[in-house]
């Protein structure tokens, strides 16, 4: 049985099976041969000499679109086409799928029959996203690169990573050290169910990846064929950054010296944004210089755009002024040409802007800036009609940080539900929008907020398998009927590589609410009404609730 996932868009058995011996020899161009045995590692297969047959052998077919791979087995051997790395890539994973489930562990296994078949395949959307809030909770490197492996086993592309929010800044900079001296840590975080009397855990939280660590994870990503898209969220959840460097505060300007933020050490939409001012704009410039810097080639770079309270903006003179010497009526039109401003500086890097939807609320962004519309359809089709190209993110049904199920059986989150069913029923390019607004919709990305996930466990849990069900509508389309048996085999391959996902089942023992601080608390928070709160909401900042 075809027991791929996500599903390809062509599959045939045929008779025949070939064994693929540990140490075999890969022909064909460097670089694709060399995806291929990058996919299956575990193999470590090798490059053939001049003159040899491979035992797997690959091709350049430039008929074959980006990512798109045909796959032939047959009792001679393997033989791949391709259109570029990233196809040579994701066949190479289709074969790894096709081997005994041994092969996603990390020793090498002993029989590697794979079945006679042939795979034709190319993904629906070009955005296959995954979103790591590493600000609220750090994640350390090695988990962020164990993030980038399970991407690769799904055909995901888009690595998000939200490095920066009031809680924490994550990455160093050389040129304003205090960024991560100061804002990558807080002193204790705030625990248990958000309608109780704040209890704090009294435990140091922090990290930070260094400019060599993004490196590494560029490169390593890349490998994978998968494009890190850092996120610098600005000019709102600025507390980390004020934190370090008070003077950008938008109630410093005009030479006041108002009482600094710090690093905050509970949730909810801080009141503390940037000065939309040009030393704002340069400071960010370096950073981003920096950023690009180490992460090498990065197409997109998010600037958030998110959740500003706009207040402090109009409560200074100077900024009031500032935006009537740019002729912007309001300060919502200021929120625009902020990241309008820093659109422009990563155009001239040769990047793309990437903002939340109140930016495109707010007022006139970039044309090719990118808008992910996370308060629902109703902005996205807004977003796709005014010409802005849409990365699907909707709470509902991609906030992965909400639980499976309304139980307190369940680990504690921010509210209840989404399933694997409701991921799979998802349709991010809708029927009934008009054609020229369903070609703006380039992709979906599913989000791991971190305020109830502090580790890779608990970030497992929530992933996993709803990962597996974006990645099939995003990768294949419609699901197939057969989703639910080959998704059974596919968490053999999950175990086999050691992830704690959430079984379908329901929790394991210890993965369990428990009766302390982690027990989830059904009723308070539920997806789809929240989803229809924000449908409703029209202005940038409606979406505020400020909580400090
Ligand atoms: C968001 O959830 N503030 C993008």
């Amino acid at each position: 049985m075809n027991a791929l996932l996500p599903r390809p868009v062509a599959f045939e058995t045929s008779t025949g099976s070939f064994e693929l011996s540990p140490g075999a020899p890969v022909a064909g161009p460097a670089d694709l041969a060399g995806a291929v045995r990058l996919a299956l590692s575990t193999l470590d297969l090798r490059p053939a000499a001049a003159g040899e047959a491979g035992a797997v052998t690959v091709e350049h077919d430039a008929s074959l679109g980006h990512e798109a791979y045909t796959l032939t087995v047959t009792g001679q051997g393997v033989r791949i086409s391709a259109g570029d790395r990233q196809g040579a890539f994701y066949a190479g994973q289709t074969l790894r799928q096709l081997l005994p489930d041994a092969a996603f562990r990390a020793a090498p296994g002993e029989s590697w029959s794979v079945p006679g078949v042939t795979v034709k395949d190319a993904p629906r959307l070009a955005w296959r996203g995954v979103h790591l809030d590493v600000a609220r909770h750090f994640l350390p490197k090695r988990e962020v690169l164990r993030m980038i492996d399970l991407m690769a086993v799904h055909k995901l592309n888009r690595l998000h990573l939200h490095l920066v929010d009031d809680q924490g800044w994550r990455v160093e900079s050389r040129a304003y050290p205090r960024l991560h001296e100061v804002g990558s840590h807080r002193p204790r975080t705030i625990v248990g169910h958000h309608e109780d009397d704040p209890v704090y855990d009294g435990v140091p939280h922090g990290g930070y990846y260094t400019l060599d660590d993004l490196a590494e994870i560029g490169g390593y990503a890349r490998a994978r064929a998968v494009t890190v898209v850092p996120e610098i969220d600005v000019p709102g959840h600025a507390c980390a950054i004020l934190a370090a460097y008070p003077e950008l505060d938008a109630r410093a300007t005009g030479g006041r010296t108002p009482e600094p933020f710090t690093v905050l050490d509970r949730w909810g939409i801080s009141t503390a944004i940037l000065s939309p001012l040009p030393p704002t704009v340069e400071f960010l410039t370096v950073v981003i210089d920096e950023i690009l810097g180490a992460l090498g080639e990065t197409p997109y770079v998010h600037i958030g755009g998110d959740e500003c309270v706009l207040d402090d903006w109009a409560a200074s003179p100077e900024i009031v002024a500032f935006q009537a010497e740019l002729g912007l009526e309001n300060v919502g039109d200021l929120h625009a040409w902020f990241l309008r401003r820093l659109a422009d500086v990563l155009a001239e890097r040769g990047s793309r802007a990437v903002v939340w939807d109140e930016a495109f609320v707010s007022g006139t962004l970039r044309p090719d800036t990118i808008v992910m519309p996370w308060r629902g359809p109703g902005v996205a089709q807004r977003a796709a009609q005014a010409g802005h190209d849409v990365v699907q993110t909707p709470v509902f049904p991609l906030y992965f940080d909400y639980a499976e199920v309304a139980s307190e059986e369940e680990p504690l989150a921010i509210g209840e539900t989404i399933t694997v069913g409701d991921v799979l029923a998802y349709e991010p390019v809708p029927s009934s929008w008009p054609d020229a607004q369903r070609e703006r919709v380039i992709g979906a990305q599913f989000q791991l907020w971190s305020e109830r996930l502090p580790d890779a466990r608990a970030l497992d849990y929530r992933a996993w398998p709803r990962g597996c069900a974006l990645a099939e509508i995003a990768w294949s389309g419609a699901p197939g009927a057969d989703f639910d048996t080959r998704l059974e085999r596919h968490l053999r391959r999950l175990d086999a590589l050691g992830v704690e996902y959430r079984p379908l089942s329901g929790p394991r023992p210890w993965q369990l609410g428990g009766t302390g601080p982690r027990r989830h608390r059904p009723g308070f928070v539920n997806a789809e009404d929240v989803m229809k709160r924000l449908e409703g909401m029209t202005h940038a900042a409606d979406s505020t609730r400020p909580s400090m």
